[in-house]
């Protein structure tokens, strides 16, 4: 039984002041009984070290949107894993569709990035995704499958550590989610080209979310289906009640 996360993505929002009070409104939200749910907080880089202290002793754990592959060295305005991990960050989100488009990241970038933190014990929540053009013209499946074997290649018996995010592009902050149909299905593609990738039991394991215009008010029904473990929150993770909501859908969909 795989056990749900849900991680939210502040992206490039909340100055350290503004994600210290959100953390700790989240903490103070979800209190102290033991939640079914992995939950998670992604801030930015720079508002780490203050949420680090309000969660420290809180069942939340929390990570950064990206990091570079090397450990350390003269790469101006980049931030190590082994920097993410003496903080107490325990994730790292890598690939997202931001990040691929803006950014340029390759499979091959993401790839370095995965292995880099997999060797600082970080646990690596890896994006992948469509975009609408792709979707239209049926090539989703090629995609995204290329996006894991690229992403994703040689990283042994490691694979079986990494969480995937299904986040089709067309999904994200535009308010169009995608079915839990439309969801289902490319997660359950996901995981027949990890076990393509690693074996059966290696694909059973790995925790595949879906991310894209993920609310309270559907995030029940798309964590409900047999794929989806979980979800990747951008704009309703800002808001303690709305990710919380969220958080209890999870544990709900069971
Ligand atoms: P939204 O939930 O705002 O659509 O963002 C999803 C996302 O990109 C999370 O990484």
């Amino acid at each position: 039984m795989r056990r749900k996360i849900v991680a939210g993505n502040w992206k490039m929002n909340k100055t350290p002041s503004e994600a210290k009070a959100l953390a700790a409104e989240i903490a103070a939200t979800l209190g102290s009984e033991p939640c079914a749910v992995e939950v998670v907080v992604c801030p930015p880089a720079i508002d780490l070290p203050a949420v680090s202290a309000v969660l420290a002793g809180t069942q939340i754990g929390f990570g950064a949107q990206n990091m570079y592959h090397e450990p350390k060295g003269a790469f101006t305005g980049e931030t190590a894993a082994p920097m993410l991990v003496d903080l107490g960050a325990k994730y790292v989100i890598l690939g997202h569709s931001e990040r691929r488009t803006y950014f340029k990241e390759t499979d091959a970038d993401v790839n370095k990035k995965t292995k880099a933190a997999l060797a600082a014990g970080l646990t690596p929540i890896v994006c992948v995704g469509e975009t609408l053009e792709e979707r239209d013209a049926g090539k989703t499946g090629d995609v995204v499958a290329g996006q894991v074997r690229g992403s994703l290649a040689d990283l042994g018996a490691d694979l079986v550590k990494v969480v995937i995010a299904y986040e089709p592009v067309w999904a994200i902050g535009t308010g169009r989610t995608a079915t839990p149909e439309q969801a289902q299905e490319v997660d359950a593609l996901i995981r027949k080209t990890l076990a393509d990738m690693g074996g059966a039991d290696v694909a059973e394991k790995v925790r595949i979310q879906y991310g894209g215009s993920m609310k309270p008010e559907n995030a029940k029904e798309l964590m409900a289906k047999p794929d989806i473990d979980g979800g990747l929150i951008g704009g309703a993770a800002l808001k303690a009640d709305s990710f919380a909501g969220i958080i209890a859908a999870a544990a709900a969909a069971k």
